[in-house]
């Protein structure tokens, strides 16, 4: 839709009403009250909120749950900050089908040039919320935000794309990946970017393997209903861990606009091979198949385990192994960047001591740290030993705001960078689409493991998975 291309300009500017579809549901009950309320606190709230749902509240009781939902984030609320945010709330009940819903909301948001709405809705009804707010002519300027999941796989990708295009331009539509609002994502690039000593060896000279850990040490409690359907792989590796190879691998971006940076990840996704189901091992936890919503004989799978190829100058030759699952041993996502082994110390004192490789750690969860682990002689001890120099972001005053307060400030603001474009998801659905169609047997795993022994063949030419940092 060129003819909206007129409203790029709006991207730049401050949202001047926030528009919530789907205001009565989980997401805004666990994460979105909170996270406006605590924007307000810190003094980036500057709109009203409207919200729209089906349910037949009243503003007093939209407040009420919005008081309630948040008190029982466990957050403490400050009653001040609280009528401050509350006084922004107004609410439109109405069927999303149903055009009168969508005049409401243009009365509601009547003089808004720039109006951000925020669907918080099962994307199926994506096209028919954009369609109405297009109808109602409330489109034109602004931006819309969605949540994942974003297809299913490629086609469907592309289909979802296919419908929302007809409604807005591409630079309107701004897809939460909330992977791209964690402290540590961006840490990683800022490690990568702004410390000379690092670029150097950040390649295939240097590195040996890379690996993205990203372990829970709990079920699918009662999303089974949700997670049946979708996998370890659609749930988390084909949009959050891909966002983790983007910062770990691709090119500084040649700028600092938005485009800029889209442009460095596109570029490292178009380098990286469609992924091999002969590199992939799936596991599934033993109980899992009791879980509600969860098919008798389910063969989903709650762990995945897979080898990536970049064929590019910088990483040609080096794996990246992804390795997730629920129900393991900890919680804990990390990025390590293993490097080369150093040669056999044949001299002096050292004997044949064999130094293992240096590693580097950024750790994303559950809190932000970087760990570098290297071989050094301490007193009184005649081999060099690994030792290891950590930082814990938090200890230096730095673990910042979550990810869903830097998603919808960004999104406020008119900040592009902090989301997915929808080349970047196809590229992803595009690597990972082989997985989907040729599935390997589902392996069992206990809970309270490390997942599948199956999974130890994809790494055993590399001295086999290197378990997290954990912050215990
Ligand atoms: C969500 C997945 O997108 O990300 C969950 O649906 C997963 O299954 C979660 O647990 C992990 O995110 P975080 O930020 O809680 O580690």
């Amino acid at each position: 839709m060129t003819a909206l291309a007129a409203s790029a300009g709006s991207r730049d500017q401050q949202a001047d009403v926030f528009v919530i579809f789907g205001i009565t549901g989980d997401l805004a009950r666990v994460m979105t009250f909170r996270s406006l309320y605590r924007l307000e606190q810190r003094g980036l709230l500057q709109c009203p909120i409207v919200g729209v749902a089906v349910n037949d509240w009243t503003v007093d009781e939209l407040v009420g749950h919005a008081r309630e939902s948040i008190t029982a984030t466990g957050e403490q609320l400050d009653a001040t900050v609280f009528e401050r945010f509350a006084a922004r709330l107004s609410y439109v009940s109405g069927d999303f089908a149903d055009t009168s819903t969508y005049q409401r909301v243009g009365d509601a948001i009547r003089g808004a040039v720039c109006p951000v709405f925020y669907l918080e809705i099962p994307p199926f009804l994506f096209a028919t919320v954009v369609k109405g707010l297009s109808e109602a002519d409330l489109t034109k300027t602004g931006r819309v935000v969605v949540e994942k999941p974003f297809g299913h796989d490629l086609a469907s990708a592309r289909a979802l794309a296919g419908e929302l295009h007809q409604y807005i331009d591409e630079s309107q539509l701004y897809r939460i990946d909330h992977y791209l609002g964690k402290m540590g994502l961006e840490e990683i690039l800022y490690l990568r970017f702004a410390n000379a000593i690092l670029e150097p060896i950040w390649n295939r000279n240097y590195v040996e393997y890379v690996q993205i850990n990203m372990s829970e040490s709990f079920g699918v409690q009662d999303r089974g209903h949700f997670y049946d359907p979708v996998g370890a792989l659609r749930d988390v590796v084909v949009n959050h861990l891909m966002q983790v190879v983007a910062a770990a691998a691709m090119e500084p971006p040649a700028g600092s606009d938005s485009t800029a940076l889209q442009a460095a990840k596109v570029a490292l996704f178009k380098a990286t091979r469609t992924a091999d189901p002969a590199a992939y091992v799936r596991g599934q936890y033993a109980g899992y198949r009791d879980v509600a919503g969860v098919a008798a004989d389910s063969s989903t799978e709650t762990y995945a385990a897979l080898r990536l190829e970049i064929d590019n100058w910088r990483w040609s030759g080096v794996p990246f192994f992804i390795r997730t699952g629920k129900c393991l041993q900890a919680t804990q996502t990390e990025l390590r960047i293993v490097f080369k082994q150093p040669p056999r110390l044949g001299l002096g004192v050292w004997g044949d001591h064999q130094p293992g490789p240096d590693q580097l750690v950024v750790r994303l969860d559950p809190s932000t740290g970087i760990r570098f682990d290297v071989e050094a002689r301490r007193a009184g001890v005649t081999q060099p030993e690994a030792i290891t120099l950590d930082m814990e972001f938090a200890d230096e005053g730095g673990e910042g705001p979550t990810p869903y307060e830097t998603l919808l400030h960004a999104a406020l603001i008119g900040t592009a960078t902090r989301f997915t474009r929808q080349d970047g998801v196809e590229e992803t659905w595009r690597i990972m689409q082989p997985l989907l169609e040729a599935p390997p047997e589902v392996h069992p795993y206990e809970p309270g493991s490390t997942g599948p022994d199956a999974a130890d063949d994809l790494v055993a030419d590399y001295g086999g998975w290197r378990e997290p940092w954990t912050t215990a």
